[in-house]
């Protein structure tokens, strides 16, 4: 499997500065750089279908995520983006369980496995997100065959957008643990990954989220380009 590189947009950019990271990620990165990866980009929800046009006409190795999806089925849910309102647009991994989602949008380690069989179910592997505090009852609360088809991210919350990364030794650790309990699933880091310090966490892991590092289209392509 190659290394996942998965940049989350989080909720910035309009969808005209989406649009424009898009023109200018795809013309100046590499198609040797995407070649040896396996990277994808989660924008906002409302970019997604400009964007898609924009990766599908490059014809270059970029696919798109997503942020969340709703944990239930297509329906009478106001405001929630059921799996169903993204068919067609081939989203190849769906976030679920960010922590930024379990502080200030109330989400349950339940709301997150519900999440996870939503997103399988509509043909999108979850990136499920976890920390240490929770990584047990998580992990205890999805069926062994789905959690088999997840990618795991350790996400330690006090590493997450302040440049304070986790300690390498520590990724191996929970990586072993998450392996442990859950089989042999790709296990990725997450929080304040930069050029910098990419490669040392991709010696322990089978990848990584990047957040703040890959708001700015040149400062991604780094990220990229320095992969060893
Ligand atoms: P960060 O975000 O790179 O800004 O720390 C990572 C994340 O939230 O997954």
């Amino acid at each position: 499997m190659n290394k996942l590189i998965l940049a989350n947009f989080k909720s910035n950019k309009s969808v005209v500065n989406t649009n424009l990271w898009f023109e200018k990620f795809l013309k100046n990165v590499d198609t040797s750089v995407l070649n040896k990866l396996d990277v994808s980009v989660a924008p906002s929800f409302v970019a997604l279908t400009m964007v898609k046009k924009l990766v599908d006409e490059s014809g270059k190795n970029v696919t798109l995520s997503i942020q969340d999806i709703s944990s239930f089925p297509a329906g009478s849910y106001t405001g929630a983006i059921s799996g169903q309102n993204l068919s067609g647009l081939k989203i190849k991994y769906a976030i679920v369980g960010h922590s930024e989602r379990r502080k200030y949008f109330g989400e349950t380690s339940h709301d997150v496995a519900l999440k996870v069989g939503q997103s399988l179910q509509n043909g999108t592997t979850p990136v499920l997100c976890v920390d240490t505090e929770y990584l047990d009852e998580q992990l205890g609360l999805i069926d062994r065959e789905e959690l088999e088809k997840c990618v795991v991210a350790y996400e330690p919350i006090s590493a997450i957008g302040n440049g304070k990364n986790a300690d390498v030794g520590t990724v191996r650790e929970v990586k072993e643990k998450i392996k442990r309990i859950a089989g042999n699933v790709p296990v990725i880091y997450g929080g304040s990954v930069d050029e910098f310090n990419i490669n040392e966490y991709l010696m322990v892991s089978d990848g990584v989220l990047v957040g703040t590092a890959c708001l700015d289209a040149d400062q991604f392509i780094r990220v990229l380009e320095v992969v060893s």
